[in-house]
């Protein structure tokens, strides 16, 4: 029997980011978002209400497919509302995604290469990134967001969303805000602070 990689288990090693997709909803009307390069990172769900998770690594496959596991997974921890669709796409977020295009409220870039640069085209105009500097992919959205003719709003949050024993929690410290909120693609830099993750040592 194939033994499956939880998020239960991933959390242990990078903490629980509950917390910071509370404070991003809490912010931001967000009722639909794209997680590509989630592995079994459920942490979305808890706080908004349908989020497409995308991932080639066979073990989120796996726990994704396990609907009732990932049920349980959410079970007490999910906010009013969240949690109610939670859509797996076994891809490579480089190439087209069954997802229709500006349809999203956020996307999700955490830990998994230049997100940004391959999917903001599912973002729904005045949408919003949320990405963390690791693997470059904040700064690549900065960078290529940020212009003369662009009204790019960014939000710099520290997020310090994961803690040993679930508690979670986030702060602002000196967030920046850039001129007007865009129509396009204003990002939310986050940058959770504790190990870096790596799916690649799970089973
Ligand atoms: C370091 S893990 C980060 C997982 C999660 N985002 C987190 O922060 O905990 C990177 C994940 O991105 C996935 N990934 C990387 N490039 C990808 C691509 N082009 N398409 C789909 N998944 C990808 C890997 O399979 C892996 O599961």
């Amino acid at each position: 029997m194939v033994r499956r990689t939880t998020w239960s288990q991933y959390r242990q090693s990078i903490g629980d980011r509950s917390g910071l997709f509370a404070a991003v909803v809490d912010r931001w009307p967000v009722g639909e978002a794209l997680y590509p390069g989630s592995y079994v990172d459920l942490s979305p769900s808890t706080a908004i209400a349908s989020v497409t998770y995308v991932d080639t690594d066979a073990r989120a496959g796996r726990f994704f497919a396990d609907t009732d596991l990932v049920e349980q997974e959410l079970a007490g921890r999910t906010r009013p509302g969240a949690g109610a669709r939670v859509r797996f796409l076994a891809a490579d977020y480089t190439g087209p995604l069954e997802v229709p295009r500006r349809s999203v409220d956020l996307i999700v870039s955490l830990y998994a290469g230049p997100v940004s640069e391959h999917t903001r085209s599912y973002l729904r105009p005045g949408g919003w990134l949320l990405a963390n500097t690791s693997h470059g992919d904040a700064s690549l959205a900065v960078s290529t967001l940020r212009g003369p003719s662009s009204r790019l709003s960014i939000t710099a949050t520290a997020a310090t969303a994961c803690r040993p024993g679930g508690s979670t929690s986030t702060s602002s410290p000196g967030a920046r805000t850039w001129p007007t909120r865009n129509a396009s693609a204003p990002p939310v830099a986050a940058s959770p602070t504790r190990a870096r993750p790596s799916p690649t040592s799970s089973s």
